[in-house]
């Protein structure tokens, strides 16, 4: 039995999630997946209403789940930053979620911005590190508010952190059986330190422990114009916090929007957490506009890490046939259906499986 926590947070991610759920519970009752569910109002309202971003013991709760399911944070009421920082980025860091996986997979049928390009070229994973980089928040201000004012950004890179997101990437790059082949995504010509230490950490693993992947190198600003040009290069990217930010922004894009972008905040050894990557949207919310399928592939990523693959498989293809055969497209209120026949569509064609 598996114990999942329902955050549905701000704006339409409670519509979001609602779906998700309904697909959980479609492919749960097909294949006798037997779990319970906790709803968190965790969230801007709550903030407003409490003054209180997260209880003191969200982090002892939520290590007595199996997984979270998150929908979106960010208020419009609320300052940027308050929620992010104080929610979602509290999250990742008390439950240790070093992973956040993001595939970038065009499915077909998906309308993608790049010319030429079809889902036989754009399949690819980004391995993004969640808990360190420019986000642990270290830094400082000197002399604020005044002419000579200075401000430190530090990014904090450790061996540990990026060996264990470095070996990740590698394993999956091994799983996945297709090119067999990682690439690090950095700035070693210009951020000196930090991306020594990963490259070195990346070579010394690779060398000793994954003599049959193949290793690959691209500065940042490379991978972002080579994910236009050449998307089908790709197999498996790892990164760092911030640049794996930017770059799963672009994949998004490519991959046919944010309506169908998932991720998963994972802990391999603890408690992970599965959010559409798209955001809050709320001049969306309670229309019924917003593509659920990212938050319904958040699901699907959950079983897949569960290790529910005929779950996951079959998920997933009922997502696709939807994709092929209902929709009109993946943006917001250009769907040709409601966010919940999305949803209602994807359980029938679990149903009838
Ligand atoms: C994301 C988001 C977050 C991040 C923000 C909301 C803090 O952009 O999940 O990619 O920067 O990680
Ligand atoms: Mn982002």
């Amino acid at each position: 039995m598996k114990k999942i926590a329902v955050i549905g947070g701000d704006g339409t991610g409670p519509e979001v999630v609602n779906e998700g759920l309904k697909c959980l519970k479609a492919v749960a009752e097909k294949i006798g997946f037997k779990y319970t569910t906790r709803e968190f109002d965790w969230g801007g309202d709550r903030y407003l209403k409490t003054g209180e971003v997260l209880p003191s013991d969200f982090a002892e709760t939520l290590k007595n789940f199996d997984a979270i399911l998150l929908g979106a944070i960010g208020h419009p009421d609320v300052k940027p930053g308050i929620l992010e920082q104080g929610i979602l980025l509290s999250l990742r860091r008390a439950l240790d979620q070093y992973i956040n996986l993001r595939p970038v997979k065009l499915y077909p049928g998906v309308e993608t911005p790049l010319a030429g390009k079809g889902p036989e070229d754009i399949d690819f994973v980004v391995v993004r590190e969640n808990t360190e980089g420019l986000y642990v928040g270290s830094g400082g201000f000197l002399r604020k508010g005044t002419q000579g004012e200075v401000a430190i950004q530090e990014s904090v890179n450790t061996r540990m952190g990026a060996e264990r997101c470095i070996r990740f990437a590698f394993d999956l790059a091994r799983k996945r059986n297709k090119m067999n082949k990682v690439t690090l995504c950095g700035k070693t010509n210009v951020l000196t330190y930090a991306w020594d230490l990963w490259e070195r950490t990346f070579h010394e693993v690779g060398a000793a422990e994954y003599p049959d992947i193949q290793r690959d190198y691209a500065h940042v600003d490379a991978t972002c114009m080579w994910m236009v040009k050449n998307p089908e290069w790709f197999d498996v990217i790892v990164t760092d916090n911030i640049f794996g930010d930017i770059i799963t922004d672009l994949g998004a894009v490519i991959q046919g929007g944010m309506g169908i972008a998932a991720g998963g905040n994972l802990n391999p050894e603890g408690v992970s957490m599965y959010e559409p990557i798209g955001g809050s949207a709320p001049k969306y919310k309670g229309k019924g506009v917003i593509n659920p399928l990212a938050a319904i592939s958040s699901v699907q990523m959950m079983f897949e890490q569960f290790g529910e693959i005929e779950a996951s498989d079959m998920l997933e293809k009922a997502i696709m046939e939807v994709i092929t055969q209902k929709m009109k497209s993946m943006a917001a209120g250009k769907m040709g259906m409601s966010t919940s026949e999305v949803g209602d569509c994807v359980v029938e064609a679990i149903r009838k499986m």
